[in-house]
């Protein structure tokens, strides 16, 4: 399973990226927002940092919502480097904008999955992931595991190429449920990563090691 840290911050993104475990970023307007980042200059600049921290796939969010509009966003985004997935909403016109960078060979990740037929559309489409959102779906008491394993049998029952990156993970609970069902990315934000760490019994074990390390000095 691949790992992607969910931020625009660019301390959190080199921390995990020096963690070793780092497969790719995710950011949203939202994210983008919460930095700081405004102007589309400074938009861009802030993506080809990320893209020079972070190794692997970096998904760069459309602001538009019109076909035509996506599309001239979605290539002034991948041209700014070739890690860039172009992240694009599930509206009907994103579904379009899915199969028009299919077919150029740009990365894409469909955005604001909350249905398995929505993310069976995006696969039709061509899209590189999906991200179906499981916090927002667990905060309004539907269970989000259960549609990442509704997406899993159904990409499975068609060989379908698209990715299910998990999105919206709020514990490392999620990850561990994600990773026994197959998701083929998380998405996280860092405190959950970094969560997976820690156990008690790690700690007093490794107190009691170096305790007992010092006896033999
Ligand atoms: C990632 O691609 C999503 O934009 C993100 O995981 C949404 O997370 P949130 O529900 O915590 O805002």
């Amino acid at each position: 399973m691949k790992f992607f840290i969910d931020t625009a911050n660019l301390e959190q993104i080199k921390e995990a990226q020096d963690l070793g475990i780092l497969d790719g970023v995710t950011t949203n307007p939202s994210l983008m927002a919460k930095e700081g980042i405004s102007g589309k200059e400074a938009i861009l600049n802030h993506y080809k940092t990320i893209c020079e921290i972070a190794d692997g796939d970096i998904s760069a969010e459309v602001l538009s919502t019109t076909y035509e509009e996506m599309i001239k966003e979605g290539e002034e985004l991948a041209a700014l480097h070739p890690n860039i997935v172009v992240k694009i909403p599930m509206i009907k016109d994103g579904v379009k904008a899915l199969k028009y960078f299919s077919n150029k060979g740009i990365k894409t990740n469909c955005t604001l999955i909350f249905s398995a037929g929505q993310a069976l559309l995006a696969a039709k489409a061509g899209a590189t992931y999906v991200s179906p959102f499981l916090g927002r779906l667990d905060d309004i008491s539907v269970d989000g595991m259960n549609l990442i394993e509704e997406i899993r049998i159904i990409f499975d029952n068609y060989m379908f190429d698209t990715e299910i990156l998990a999105a919206s993970i709020r514990s490392p609970m999620h990850i561990i449920n994600c990773a026994k069902i197959g998701a083929d990315v998380v998405t996280s934000p860092l405190a959950s990563i970094l969560n997976l760490l820690k156990h008690p019994l790690t700690d007093s074990g490794l107190a009691q090691f170096v305790a007992d390390a010092k006896k033999m000095d």
